[in-house]
């Protein structure tokens, strides 16, 4: 089922997530599947639990935008182990819509993390992945790209959508 995304503005998108422990369940599973129907649906890259008002941590991965089964990754209690380098590029989240900014990150991460069944699994990421790893892990700890501009690039974006919220074209 397609879920509403939620917007910058909800307190679940800057509140840590609980992690996952019961695993292998129907219930996680619904979850995860609504997860990548929206994700799709919003033709997004990554969609983390959160960003549907689920607070824990999962997040779902797909660079290729469903043009390739095998890029799908889903991280359950994922955690960046090692990075290196350094990269910037143009930055968006589908709970900020309309808003793009470039973002300097880690070109290269490591994650460790659970699959939907709990077994550990290790995964490892360059430039584009690398960047989406690190958003989506990000969102798990209540954080938004737009944390890591400058107070006032943060300000002028917040201002913005303060204007479409009393516009009403903000929800
Ligand atoms: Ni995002």
């Amino acid at each position: 089922m397609v879920r509403k995304i939620l917007k910058y503005g909800e307190p679940v998108l800057e509140t840590k997530a609980e992690p996952v422990t019961e695993f292998d369940t129907a219930e996680l599973r619904e979850l995860i599947a609504d997860m990548w129907e929206t994700m799709y649906a919003a033709k997004g890259v990554g969609l983390a639990a959160p960003q549907i008002g689920t607070s824990k941590r999962i997040s779902v991965i797909d660079i290729s935008v469903g043009e390739d089964e095998k890029q799908k990754i889903v991280i359950i209690n994922p955690e960046i182990t090692f990075s290196e380098g350094k990269q910037s590029g143009e930055e968006g989240c589908l709970s900020i819509p309309g808003f793009r900014e470039p973002v300097s990150r880690a070109n290269k991460v490591k994650v460790r993390a659970q699959n939907e069944k709990g077994e550990i699994i290790e995964l490892d990421g360059e430039e584009l992945l690398a960047r989406a790893f690190q958003h989506e892990i990000d969102h798990l700890n209540g954080i938004l790209f737009i944390n890591h501009l400058s107070a006032l690039k943060r300000d002028i974006i917040r201002r913005k959508i303060k204007k479409l919220q009393k516009a009403g074209e903000w929800d």
